[in-house]
């Protein structure tokens, strides 16, 4: 099993192979999403939308994005693990962002952190970096943000606002992040910040031009409430697939077919013959005798 990605890694990628990321929040999403061949695996706060059925990501703590991290850790991937930050995780101090992502390094075992914003973030992005932490920034539709965007809007579709974008990722690469989700975002302005900035771009909804593309986990692959935003692509209808599945299992358990031979576990025929015996009233209980020491050899071997 070759070592895991690593941020330096990742970094080095820019403008070379494209980069797949893809979020996941437990064991069995971070197994598929490994042996699918992600280079990264993002433990996002999306888990708040897509697993826990919440309408924002705002109410996820650290304790709950190290739950999800450690599960997603504990199939030990090779993919990089990224935990994001959750609201107010990294708002307040430099202190208290490299204390809440220390958790998610050390009692989830995430290899790099992301966290949403530009320029405001810059003394905490140093913190992290002085405590050896690699950052991934995020840019444009920041989904933290929801309530300060007035919604879940695309950003940077005027031009001043897109310059402004550009310049808050030259500020993220200035100070080192070693990726950037663009999310959200034209194609033209995500084009420019891939060109400008020396981090690798990651985009979701920002065009082909990124140096990677991120999809969350249930959207690509149809778990989800059947609604997605536009710059999703579905390879699959896991969830229709599913329903199917367990209405076969309902009609088989309806018409007596489920369970099968295969699917019983059976006595040996000897204890089978004694326990009807017992039942009948034609043997007696506690058998003694070597009968019962057989009896009791063949049940040892069944189990
Ligand atoms: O939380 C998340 O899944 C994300 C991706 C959309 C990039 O931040």
């Amino acid at each position: 099993m070759p070592a895991p990605v690593t941020a330096p890694e990742i970094l080095a990628r820019k403008g070379g192979d494209k980069i797949r990321m893809i979020t996941a929040y437990d064991a069995p999403t971070a197994r598929i999403a490994d042996r699918a061949g992600a280079d990264v695996i993002l433990v996002g706060d999306s888990v708040a939308n897509v697993v826990l059925g919440r309408g924002d990501t705002l109410a996820m703590t650290v304790d709950e994005m190290v739950y999800h991290t450690r599960a997603v850790t504990s199939i030990e991937p090779h993919a990089l693990v990224v935990g994001d930050m959750p609201w107010l995780s990294y708002h307040t101090s430099p202190e208290d962002t490299v204390r809440n992502a220390g958790r998610l390094v050390r009692d989830g075992g995430a290899g790099a952190i992301k966290l949403e914003g530009g320029r405001k973030r810059l003394p905490m992005i140093e913190a992290l970096r002085d405590a050896e932490i690699p950052v991934m920034g995020h840019l444009g539709l920041t989904p933290q943000s929801v309530h300060a965007m007035g919604g879940y809007r695309v950003q940077g579709r005027q031009a001043a606002d897109a310059y402004e974008l550009i310049s808050e990722a030259r500020a993220l690469g200035d100070a080192g992040v070693f990726a950037i989700v663009l999310e959200g975002v034209p194609d033209l302005v995500a084009e420019m910040i891939t060109a400008e900035v020396a981090a690798p771009t990651i985009g979701i909804g920002a065009g082909p031009a990124c140096d990677g593309q991120v999809l969350v986990f249930h959207d690509l692959l149809g778990l989800g409430n059947g609604s997605v935003p536009k710059f999703v692509r579905q390879y699959a209808d896991l969830a229709g697939t599913a329903i199917a599945a367990v209405e076969a299992f309902f009609a088989d358990v309806q018409s007596g077919d489920f369970p099968g031979d295969a699917e019983t576990y059976h006595m040996p025929a000897e204890s089978a013959a004694i326990l009807r015996e017992l039942k009948e009233g034609t043997a007696t209980y506690p058998l003694v005798g070597p009968e019962s020491d057989h009896l009791l050899a063949d049940e040892a071997m069944e189990s």
